[in-house]
């Protein structure tokens, strides 16, 4: 038995045809060398890519139109190129002329990658083969089209087509390929889901284009974590990594009635956030629900509870509520700020002390309950001068923590 020594994973393909079946092997004896990953030299973004591109893999970005996913791909690329590394950008969408327009605006590194205008795929997989890039970023995965299928560009049968066989090359040379990836209007990948079940990594390029902020997630990362997310400026000269994002989004809470401080988790980073609202006389029936940044049910879940609940009842009112820059909050702690920054606008008045950070999940018989990491969501906050957090700790009931929120507020204004 022992003189048949372990394949090393790969079966011969003689084994099928009626010949001996393939033997597993134990993990162990798989030989895995770990290639050094490559660092894009954007932080933000190798932080959520858990410390960079790996050879070989594929990672497929998506982002509305205009959000920044061709030049944070380029600016990638750049910095990849200046620490010496061999690159290639293939763009199915813009000629190199324009390629070149951008990468102007990005600084000298980004002008040093090597482009193709290309849009089929067995040109671009011929390029592949003859540059042996380190790492390649294919600008958009929907442009590219197989002559082998009849279907259109973009197409299901294409999309796939371009990414499996892409997937070979990269795989084969130890290429890192960056595909991007267009979005619809309901947020999903335009072409096949497929493609994410293909892919070693999907990030989402996210926030609204005429806003600043914009934030990069891993939605699936089979070399890392889902956690992180990165936060990016759209700036003259590109996309701006936001370090602190907490002091900025803090420092221009504007501390009116209608605004808290939501101390979020981003992942496994802390985050400060403003949830502003505004409540006003609805003339519509039923009335208007608007959010931004948060989720629809979540908001007419926590209006349910404070109108049975907490005496704030909004039946009749118009509720907007927004979180500023852009930025999407997908956590039940986001609960709370929104209840009252709800609370705030409906009566008019600032909280107590302003801005005030709070964080927590409201639950249907309106108690506060714990959300994860509270010390981190405290300590950031009071890192930035909050320190009187309203959280589950504090408050026991919604009702509760409204009173905490608006009490001097309510004072101040009945003095007044
Ligand atoms: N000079 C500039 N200063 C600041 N921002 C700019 C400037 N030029 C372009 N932008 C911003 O860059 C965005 C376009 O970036 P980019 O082309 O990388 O987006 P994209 O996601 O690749 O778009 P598409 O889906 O069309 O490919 C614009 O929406 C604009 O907000
Ligand atoms: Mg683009």
């Amino acid at each position: 038995m022992e003189e048949r020594a372990p394949s090393g994973g790969r079966s011969p393909r003689a084994a099928r045809a009626g010949g001996p079946a393939p033997r597993p092997v134990r993990l162990r004896e798989v030989s895995a060398e770990r290639a050094p990953r490559l660092p894009t030299g954007i932080g933000e973004l190798d932080r959520v890519l858990g410390g960079g591109l790996v050879p070989g893999s594929l990672v497929l970005l998506g982002g509305s139109p205009g959000i920044g996913k061709s030049t944070l791909t380029n600016m990638a690329l750049g910095n990849l190129a200046a620490a010496g590394r061999a690159t290639l950008y293939v763009s199915g969408e813009e000629s190199a002329a324009q390629i070149r327009l951008r990468a102007e605006r990005l600084g000298a590194a980004a002008l040093e990658v090597p482009v193709l205008a290309e849009t089929d795929l067995d040109a671009v997989l011929a390029t592949l083969q003859a540059e042996r890039p380190e790492a390649c970023v294919i600008d958009s995965v929907q442009t590219l089209h197989s002559a082998a299928l009849e279907s259109a560009p973009g197409t299901v049968a294409q999309v796939r087509e371009v990414a499996t066989r892409i997937t070979e090359v990269a795989k084969r040379q130890d290429t890192a390929v960056l595909l991007v990836g267009h979005v619809t209007k309901e947020g999903a990948l335009a072409g096949p889901r497929t493609l994410e079940h293909l892919v070693d990594c999907v990030l989402q390029f996210e926030g609204e284009r005429e806003r600043t902020y914009r934030t990069v997630r891993a939605l699936k990362n089979r070399f890392g974590s889902t956690n992180d997310v990165g936060v990016f400026e759209m700036r003259e000269g590109g996309l701006v990594e936001v370090l602190d994002a907490s002091a900025r989004f803090v420092g221009e809470a504007t501390q009116a009635p209608g605004s808290v401080v939501l101390a979020a988790m981003e992942g496994s980073r802390p985050l400060l956030v403003e949830v502003q609202a505004l409540v006003s006389q609805s003339e519509l029936v039923p009335p208007r629900r608007v959010c931004n940044g948060i989720d629809r049910n979540r908001l007419a879940l926590v209006l349910a509870v404070l109108g049975r609940h907490a005496g704030i009842g909004l039946g009749t009112s118009d509720v907007f509520v927004n979180v500023v820059g852009g930025v999407r909050i997908d956590e039940p702690g986001a609960d709370l700020a929104v209840a009252l920054a709800v609370a705030s606008a409906a009566r008019g008045v600032a909280t107590d002390p302003s801005p005030l950070a709070c964080f927590g999940e409201i639950g249907l018989t309106g108690e506060l309950r714990s959300v994860a990491h509270p010390d981190r969501r405290a300590q950031e906050a009071a890192k930035f001068g909050l320190a009187a957090v309203v959280s589950p700790a504090r408050a026991r009931t919604l009702r509760e923590a409204v009173q905490t929120a608006l009490s001097s507020g309510q004072r101040a204004q009945r003095a007044a």
